[in-house]
């Protein structure tokens, strides 16, 4: 029985009081918070030691990095390796979110390397994975997404692929408000599982304008096991409810 999670990427918002200010006002109150159900914060690398102060003795929240090098230590001006995730407490890293590959000029293959390096170091991947508006209308998303999962695992052992997360955001879908329909993105992810058999049971999340009145419909279908939530993770109140969404609909799914 694969777990439910939702993961808050908070991209690059809030500075370290502001993020304390949310945490804050999510543990205040538990209403959320369900024993079936993990919930994960990646807020930017300035305020993962205070957010992760914030949760420490909780448990109820896990701590996750948006990205990192996959280097161990060097002359790497500006990047984080993932000894130094694991150090401030970090159980997981997003890895190749769509915004790295079309803006810093991420790739399959360092995205593969990353990932390799997050799972040497105990670190638990989210590989994000997606199509464009262009490939999307050609009908392609399958096998864009197909084969970037395939590279990003390039290498990996079953025991490793089963162990790690994927989101599945359709480029299209994120910051838009346009989100995937569910049962198509349950296709794309049937797909996934298919690729390999360490992948048969990875947890894989919905990613791409995810909202608190729209996750139950995703989480309700077969392949979908939570989400990758931006915008609407923001605001530690339109969180609660929509961790509260997932729940309901996991319940009875
Ligand atoms: P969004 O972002 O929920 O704001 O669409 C999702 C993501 O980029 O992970």
């Amino acid at each position: 029985m694969r777990r439910r999670l939702l993961v808050a990427n908070w991209k690059m918002h809030k500075t370290v009081a502001q993020a304390r200010e949310t945490v804050r006002a999510l543990l205040a109150d538990r209403s959320w918070a369900q024993p079936e159900l993990d919930v994960a914060i990646a807020p930017p690398f300035t305020a993962l030691a205070a957010v992760a102060e914030e949760l420490r003795g909780d448990g109820g929240i896990a701590l996750g990095a948006q990205t990192m090098h996959w280097g161990e230590f060097g002359a790497f001006t500006g990047e984080i390796s993932a000894p130094m995730l694991v150090e401030l407490g970090c159980r997981y890293v997003i890895l190749g979110h769509s915004e790295r590959r079309r803006l810093f000029g991420e790739t399959d293959e360092i995205v593969n390397l990353k990932v390799k390096s997050a799972l040497a170091h105990g670190l638990i991947p989210i590989v994000a994975v997606g199509e464009s508006l262009d490939e999307h209308k050609a009908g392609r998303a399958k096998s864009r997404v197909t084969s970037q999962v395939r590279n990003a695992f390039e290498g990996v052992d079953e025991f490793d692929m089963a162990r790690s997360v994927i989101a599945y955001e359709p480029i299209w879908a994120i910051g838009t408000g346009l989100a995937e329909d569910p049962h198509a993105a349950d296709e794309v992810m049937a797909a996934i599982r298919d690729i390999d058999p360490g992948l048969r049971e990875v947890q894989i999340l919905y990613g791409g304008s995810v909202k608190a009145n729209s996750i139950a419909a995703f989480v309700a279908q077969p392949n979908i096991d939570g989400g990758l939530v931006g915008g609407a993770s923001l605001d530690a109140a339109s969180f609660a409810e929509l961790i509260r969404a997932a729940h309901t609909k996991a319940a009875t799914a």
